[in-house]
């Protein structure tokens, strides 16, 4: 049996659930930050008729490149870049001993590839399209500087087992792309960490690998995002003609 009040208590707010007195979580978060109206802008976003699965391949590559993430951030945990042998250790380790070390490395390594194969599926979805167009250049302008990066990406993790294999395929790598007119022979010696193949190479590599161009990608995934947001999704080209009233509606917001 509930207390009866006394004069000037104040009001019992257990009597609400909490979701129904405002005070959620998210509401609390949402008061201090004022960030729902931005999340709400990129989700709840109008997109033309006709639209169709080849436009959830950008979404796939985001995907892929969480989970290169996730799975890096574990093998990160026990792999080390060190060229007298503790290098090719370390994956022996990673691979045969590790708690699931041969299921995520598998995942990361199977995992490049995937995301490789959804970029470029990616691309031609949108060059098919015809996507590239005004206003969406800039779009695709980050989008070559992803791929870019993706491919050093692969490029970079290739060395790292330092096996037989990873070594040779690099300096034959590294060696193309030394024949690069004009930057060519600096970006050779940039990889090369100097002029000749040794331990300061696999450490560079790795940086490069796990801080630099993760770092890069991340932020350029963002502002390719803002601007898929910003400008909405082009319709498909055979729908074109009779542009979608919503669609007007949402350009000229
Ligand atoms: C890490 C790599 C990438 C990610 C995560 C990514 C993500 C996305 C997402 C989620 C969309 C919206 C939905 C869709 O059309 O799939 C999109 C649209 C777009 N992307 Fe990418 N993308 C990447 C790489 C690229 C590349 C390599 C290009 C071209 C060189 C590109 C050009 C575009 C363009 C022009 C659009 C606008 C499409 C439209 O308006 O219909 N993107 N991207």
């Amino acid at each position: 049996m509930p207390r009866p009040k006394r004069p000037g208590e104040a009001q019992d707010v257990g009597a609400f659930p909490p979701a129904e007195a405002g005070i959620t979580v998210v509401d609390w978060i949402d008061e201090r930050t004022s960030l729902s109206p931005g999340i709400r802008w990129m989700l709840f976003r109008k997109v033309p008729k006709g639209i169709n699965w080849a436009y959830t391949l950008g979404s796939a590559t985001l995907f892929a490149f969480l989970a290169q993430a996730v799975t890096g951030v574990f093998l990160a945990m026990y792999y080390r870049p060190d060229a007298a042998g503790g290098a090719y250790e370390s994956i022996r380790y990673i691979t045969d001993d590790a708690f699931l070390g041969q299921f995520v490395r598998g995942m990361h390594k199977w995992g490049a590839s995937v995301m490789i194969i959804l970029i470029f599926l990616h691309m031609a979805r949108v060059f098919f399209y015809g996507a590239y167009k005004y206003p969406r250049e800039l779009t695709w302008i980050i989008g070559v500087v992803l791929l870019i990066l993706t491919l050093v990406m692969g490029f970079t993790g290739y060395l790292l087992p330092f096996d037989q294999r990873a070594y040779w395929a690099t300096i034959v790598g590294v060696n193309i792309n030394g024949t690069g007119p004009f930057v060519g022979p600096f970006l050779s010696d940039f990889l090369r960490a100097g002029p000749e193949f040794g331990a300061t190479t696999l450490s560079r590599f790795y940086a490069i690998h796990m801080l630099l161009v993760p770092g890069a990608i991340g932020a350029l995934i963002g502002a390719h995002l803002y601007l898929v947001s910003k400008l909405g999704i082009t319709a498909p080209p055979w729908l074109k003609a009779e542009p979608e009233p919503e669609l007007l509606e949402h350009s000229e917001v």
